[in-house]
C-alpha cells in the first residue's frame, strides 16, 4: 500500500503545486518513489484545469524543480483516499474540516507544523504580491517538506 500525501491551498496554482513537486523531488532523492503517491488540490474552484502560476514556476525552476500539475478542487472524498492532508494555511484547513461528516482516514496537518525554523501558522499566500513572496514560499515549503518526509518515514519505519 502506497503512502498517499495531498497538499492543499486555495487556488492550487501557487503553494500546493510547489509543495507537491518539492516533496516528490525529496522522495525521489531518497529513492522512495515506489512508496508514495503525491497530489495537490485547492479548496476553491477558481483555477480548475490551469497550470501553476508563471511566477511560482519561475522560482521553482530556478531551484531545479519543475511544476507540471493542473489545478483541481478539493473533494471531501479526499479524506478517505489520502493518509496525510497538508494544508498551506489555517483557512484552507478550516474549509476542509467543515466538510467532514465522519471519522476520516487522513491525518490533517498544517504545512508549518513541520517548519522547525519558524513555526508561524501559515504559508503566506503569494498571489497578489511580487517575486520575493514566491521565493519566501519556496524556502518555507522546502524546509517544511524535508521535515514532513522525515516525520512520515519515521511513522512508517521506512
Ligand atoms: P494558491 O494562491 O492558493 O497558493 O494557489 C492563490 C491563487 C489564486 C488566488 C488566491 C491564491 N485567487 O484569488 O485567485
Amino acid at each position: 500500500m502506497k503512502i498517499k500525501v495531498l497538499f492543499v491551498c486555495l487556488g492550487n496554482i501557487c503553494r500546493s503545486p510547489l509543495a507537491e513537486s518539492v516533496f516528490q523531488s525529496l522522495v525521489d532523492e531518497k529513492k522512495l518513489n515506489h512508496k508514495f503517491e503525491i497530489d495537490s488540490c485547492g479548496t476553491s474552484a477558481f483555477h480548475v484545469g490551469e497550470p501553476a502560476d508563471n511566477r511560482m514556476r519561475e522560482v521553482a525552476f530556478n531551484h531545479g524543480v519543475s511544476l507540471t500539475s493542473r489545478a483541481r478542487q478539493f473533494s471531501p472524498s479526499d479524506f478517505d483516499t489520502f493518509d496525510y492532508i497538508i494544508a498551506m494555511d489555517q483557512s484552507n484547513k478550516k474549509n476542509m474540516l467543515s466538510t467532514i461528516n465522519k471519522d476520516p482516514k487522513a491525518s490533517l496537518f498544517l504545512m508549518r507544523d513541520f517548519d522547525l525554523t519558524d513555526k508561524s501558522a501559515d504559508v503566506p499566500d503569494p498571489y497578489y504580491g511580487g517575486l520575493a513572496g514566491f521565493e519566501n514560499v519556496f524556502q518555507i515549503v522546502y524546509r517544511s517538506s524535508e521535515n514532513l518526509l522525515n516525520h512520515i518515514q519515521h511513522e512508517h519505519a521506512i
